[in-house]
């Protein structure tokens, strides 16, 4: 039966471009369940939009130099850009520093405020004297009291997903100056979740909330059990939505209060431009509300935002908040700051049009229920082995079969055998069996079973070897092929939710994007004909292609480029060693040198045997660069040389002096040398 859906995904972040962990827990799964449920007839506001608010934005726009305003205006253009670049089919992808938002959100807070559903308190809260700056959220760090890890927020723990208030911290630090902020008094509202705790148990706990995903529900359970606590929804910050209320001059409402909102606001300005009403997307007990988003939101989406909207009184509560859990690359946590991601862009560039290799890799290894890790390689073989030698393997051989024997027409079957009806039985079976994965937000398990009928056809033609019998049978041969044009068929349509790009591609070589053939996901369950005889299909068009070691392999140098340069770049800089004299320093007798020969040392990775004219004599030196330079690229080279060093034997060869060097930030050495050629000898000082 059709139903009507608001399907929202997290609003990231606008401080920087968006990687593939976004993409595999909250992008991809959202989209796959917003296409599916429009392919079966619901009518569905898939939102999403920029959330432009928050302290991140400002800590960025203050390193660049540059307004808030300006890094929000460019990341939301490269995030919406990479959205539709991936097809992710939002029905409006909205921003947070819109009008409409601005309006939708001070109105929230004011029917809140006007209904006495804030308490208003003058409290202490951390204050730096250098930044002159009230301190929340991501402005101060410290020790988590519930876990301890020392990296922990004002506003949440992203260890243990604690959420906090600044003060809960131990051992707080400004992430402005680096001081101890002092306490300072000054006024706030607060959002009395301690009110709305037996409302939250009955819903979440004694509700029908069981069948929300174990991880989300956990965590909800552990947090109502521990108490909750009121929670300030206001900031004193000058980037935000101005609190609209007396008294509320120089501050803003809390992101956190905001950014969910932003989903109403995106509703709302879909539907104007749509010339529909807004209100039963959110009003309508018989619209159900689904919110993706990642597990550092679980909290704001299941507890906070909850509260707030029972608060307000007429709108619906979500139904469902299937939040997954992170993704790592290779083994390790995905990070902006150390640039340990794959960025869509990126991806894009060095995979062009290959974005369902993507969106199948990320699905089939979803961290749906808990960490996962996406490694190269394991993308590699989900394209290799699956894609083309599964699914692009079958649609080739039908449709190249097709071409060659009925110039491209459909044949007509003749008799059906037991497999043939065993096969078409199964074909009819995959929509519910898919189906059934989606909604109980098992994408992973739905992509499986998609591959599973590219499977079935691939197993169907080599059992059934049309290729041999055209030779003596015509008729099975026809009956053969017919069947496994049923099968493309299928998946021309199953595949869109996961693979749209081929999906699309597929119908087109199939030709049944005319309104003639189309078909829908529920044709597939009744129908017995999906492409029938007589229709003429396209010429073939490989969908997927092998992708090659070497390709994996830059990809890994990427990241391990990365990492260098990483560990170099949180290098601590050495402490300053003890004072010498200047008689010490006139002990050092340094000299320019030019490399006259150069070999590797046998059986060594680092070092490299150098014959250097030290302009008093030239002398052997080892020295330990072979993994910066080849011996053809020094010779020849002015360098610096401590040459009354005393001289000592590595790997059995003498060394008489030392070349120095420095270390790039990519972690390559350089040497220490003139800038302009001098003669051989001169004395530095
Ligand atoms: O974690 C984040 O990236 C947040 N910007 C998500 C916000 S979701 C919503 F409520 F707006
Ligand atoms: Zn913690």
């Amino acid at each position: 039966m059709s139903k009507r859906y608001t399907i929202t995904a997290a609003l990231p972040y606008t401080n920087g471009p968006i990687h593939i962990g976004h993409l595999a827990g909250v992008y991809v799964p959202a989209d796959i369940y917003a296409r599916y449920k429009r392919l079966t007839g619901n009518d569905v506001a898939f939102i999403c939009g920029s959330d432009e608010h928050g302290v991140p934005i400002t800590i960025k726009a203050k390193k660049e130099g540059v307004t808030p305003q300006d890094i929000v205006d460019k990341y939301h253009a490269i995030i919406k850009k990479s959205f539709e670049d991936f097809g992710i089919t939002f029905d409006n992808y909205s921003r947070t520093s819109a009008k409409i938002h601005h309006d939708t959100a001070s109105e929230f807070f004011k029917t809140l405020y006007d209904k006495h559903e804030f308490v208003e308190e003058v409290t202490e809260q951390l204050y730096d004297e250098e930044a002159n700056q009230f301190l929340a959220d991501r402005f101060v760090t410290g020790t988590c009291p519930k876990c301890s890890n020392e990296e922990a927020y004002g506003d949440q723990c992203e260890n243990c997903g604690s959420s906090l208030n600044a003060t809960d911290l131990i051992n707080p630090k400004s992430a402005i100056t680096g001081n101890v902020p002092t306490l300072k008094e000054t006024k706030h509202w607060f959002l009395p979740l301690n009110k709305h705790e037996n409302f939250l148990r009955e819903w979440i706990l004694k509700g029908h909330k069981k069948d929300w995903k174990p991880n989300v529900y956990g965590q909800v359970k552990s947090w109502i059990d521990d108490g909750l606590r009121p929670r300030a929804v206001t900031r004193d910050l000058d980037w935000g939505i101005p609190v609209p209320v007396p008294g509320g001059e120089g501050k803003v409402l809390y992101v956190w209060f905001d950014a969910p909102i932003g989903y109403i606001s995106a509703t709302k300005e879909w539907a104007a431009s749509e010339g529909k009403d807004w209100e039963p997307y959110w009003k309508d007990e018989n619209t159900k509300l689904v919110h993706f988003i990642g597990k550092d939101n679980i909290v704001f989406h299941c507890i906070i935002f909850p509260a707030m909207l029972k608060a307000e009184g007429s709108y619906i509560l979500p139904d469902n908040v299937p939040a997954n859990e992170f993704l790592n690359l290779e083994g390790n946590k995905l990070s902006t700051s150390k640039n340990w991601a794959v960025w869509l862009p990126d991806y894009l560039e060095d995979f062009p049009n290959q974005q369902d290799v993507l969106r199948y890799a990320l699905t089939a290894n979803a961290p749906e229920s808990k960490d996962n890790d996406f490694t190269w390689k394991d993308f590699q073989a989900r394209n290799n082995n699956e894609l083309v030698a599964i699914f692009g393997n079958f649609i080739n051989r039908v449709v190249v079969l097709t071409n060659k024997y009925y110039d491209g027409i459909v044949p007509e079957a003749s008799e059906f055998s037991e497999v043939d009806n065993e096969t078409l039985a199964a074909v009819k079976a995959y929509p519910s069996v898919i189906e059934s994965s989606i909604e109980r937000y098992r994408f992973r398990e739905a992509s499986q079973e998609l591959m599973n009928l590219a499977r079935l056809g691939n197993k169907y033609l080599a059992d059934e070897e049309p290729w041999k019998l055209i030779k003596t049978d015509e008729a099975r041969t026809k009956t053969i092929m017919f069947v496994a044009l049923q099968i493309a068929s299928a998946l021309a349509t199953l595949s869109e939710p996961f693979l749209p790009f081929t999906s699309n591609k597929l119908k087109s070589i199939l030709n049944v994007t005319s309104s003639a053939v189309e078909m829908s996901w529920s044709d597939i369950l009744t129908k017995d004909i999906l492409i029938p005889s007589g229709h003429q299909i396209g010429k073939g068009e490989l969908l997927f292609s092998k992708i090659e070691d070497k390709t994996i392999q830059e990809q890994l140098d990427k990241l391990e480029a990365s990492k260098k340069a990483n560990e170099v770049a949180n290098k601590e800089v050495e402490p300053q060693k003890d004072i010498i004299t200047f008689d010490d320093f006139t002990k050092l007798d340094m000299r320019v040198g030019t490399i006259l020969e150069a070999e590797k040392m046998p059986k060594t990775k680092k070092l490299l045997i150098l014959k250097v004219d030290t302009g008093i004599d030239t002398r052997t030196i080892v020295s330990g660069i072979a993994e910066s330079f080849t011996p053809e690229e020094v010779i020849g080279k002015q360098v610096t040389v401590l040459v009354n060093l005393a001289p000592r034997a590595l790997r059995g060869v003498e060394s008489e002096g030392m070349i120095l060097m420095t270390e790039t930030s990519e972690g390559k050495l350089v040497f220490v040398n003139p800038d302009t050629t001098v003669n051989s000898g001169l004395s530095i000082s």
